[in-house]
């Protein structure tokens, strides 16, 4: 597929964006990780999936890791289980001699393999078995990003993968990313974590004086609301967690230094909209300050007018006459349609336009809004050609 037509210049004679070139992006040997991250709902796991097939079908061996992908496409790909193990996706044309291989993460199994791996047999068992440990693993808010970080870790280390290409989960902000690694040391070595650890470690006098008797008195509400056996759960938890804490943080900042080398590239997808470009924009500035490799923007499901010499008024001036004329009702509604889209190609021109003023040196590429949902390997296929297809 190729693009319907080629970008606007900016307004006002301005240079209109400087082009990601995705295509030499995937063709590079150097580029072991793309991380695809914006905010919820703008087509970062579609983007993720187009890039591993592109990749694949040129000839590298890919593998995806992806969150919680939309149900068709994760059917389409093959992929009906969560599960912690790379499968092969079907129907990938695999003559240049590439693969693609997809995960779909499953942050609890993640997290009792960590568990497993780091703590001796007897304390992982007394991990696993506690429900405090049982309901954080799974919702903790923070884990998945935590635990695709932890997931990447394993994937890089491993080093079977040409490429690999992380999805990142949907969060409310697209920082959370970056801050999950510390946010979730900040929990386990939180205060709060410190003083239900307490009576397990020290007893219950040393543990009185450590904490002080306002804090027994808190504790001893807590109990009350939560009840003494949770409480119980959550204080074993949380040392016998202590063992494989250092662990934790270590591999997080590992992962974290990783993600700074030039093999990675972050590529942020952003939809034409005020809110998406404006988080875009957010996390652009943050990757600087984390001094993140920025691939570029990608900006998704955009909208072109194809006739692009008929303007908007005038469109509309002409489906006014026809409707006032009476004739021609289907001719006046194209024009209207027609002018509809003009009106919103102009608004996302604008918004392009603004963000790039902002940020003038990253680059961006442009996927135009397929007719219907990316659910099959074909219409990845489009969007990866679109990605790589200069604007
Ligand atoms: N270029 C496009 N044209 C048409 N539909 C698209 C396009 N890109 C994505 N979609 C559709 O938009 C929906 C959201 O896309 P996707 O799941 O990739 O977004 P996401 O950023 O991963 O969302 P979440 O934040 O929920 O994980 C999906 O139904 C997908 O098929
Ligand atoms: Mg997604």
């Amino acid at each position: 597929m190729t693009k319907p037509l080629p970008a606007k210049p900016a307004a006002s004679g301005r240079q209109g964006p400087v082009e990601l070139d995705v295509a030499g992006l995937l063709d590079d040997p150097r580029t072991r990780i793309i991380v695809c991250c914006g905010s919820g709902g703008v087509g970062k796991t579609t983007t993720a999936a187009a890039l591993g097939l592109r990749a694949a079908e040129r000839g590298r061996d890919v593998v995806v890791l992806t969150v919680d992908p939309a149900r068709r496409l994760a059917q389409s790909m093959g992929l009906s289980r969560l599960d912690n193990t790379p499968r092969p996706i079907a129907g990938v044309d695999e003559s240049a001699g590439g693969r693609l291989h997809a995960m779909m993460l499953d942050m609890k199994r993640t997290f009792d393999e960590i568990v497993e791996a780091h703590a001796d047999p007897d304390r992982a068992r007394q991990i696993l078995a506690n429900p405090f440990y049982q309901s954080l693993s799974s919702s903790f808010s923070g884990t998945q990003e935590y635990m695709a970080m932890e997931k990447l870790g394993q994937l890089r280390r491993s080093d079977e993968w040409d490429l690999i290409v992380v999805d990142t989960p949907p969060s409310r902000s697209a920082l959370d990313f970056l801050d999950a690694p510390e946010r979730l040391g900040r929990f386990l070595d939180g205060r709060f974590i410190k003083i239900l650890t307490a009576p397990a470690k020290a007893g219950g006098r040393a543990y009185m004086r450590l904490i002080g008797a306002g804090f027994s008195m808190f504790t001893n509400a807590i109990t009350k609301v939560l009840g003494a056996q949770l409480l119980k759960d959550v204080s074993t938890f949380a040392s016998a967690l202590d063992t494989v804490f250092g662990g934790f943080q270590e591999r997080a900042e590992q992962t974290y230094r990783l993600l700074q080398t030039p093999g990675t590239s972050f590529v942020v997808v952003a939809a034409p909209e005020p809110d998406a470009l404006r988080e875009a924009s957010y996390f652009v500035e943050r990757l600087a300050e984390e001094r993140m490799p920025l691939a570029g923007l990608v900006l998704n499901r955009v909208h072109r007018s194809r006739a692009p010499e008929l303007s908007a008024a005038r469109s509309l001036a002409a489906a006014e006459t026809l409707e006032e004329s009476g004739r021609h009702p289907l001719a006046a509604a194209a024009l209207l349609m027609h002018a509809d889209r003009t009106q919103l190609e102009t608004r996302e021109c604008r918004l392009r336009d603004h963000f790039t003023s902002a940020h003038p040196s990253v680059p961006v590429t442009e996927v135009p809004a397929q007719a219907e949902d990316v659910n099959d390997l074909t219409s990845l296929r489009e969007v990866g050609q679109a990605l790589a297809t200069p604007n």
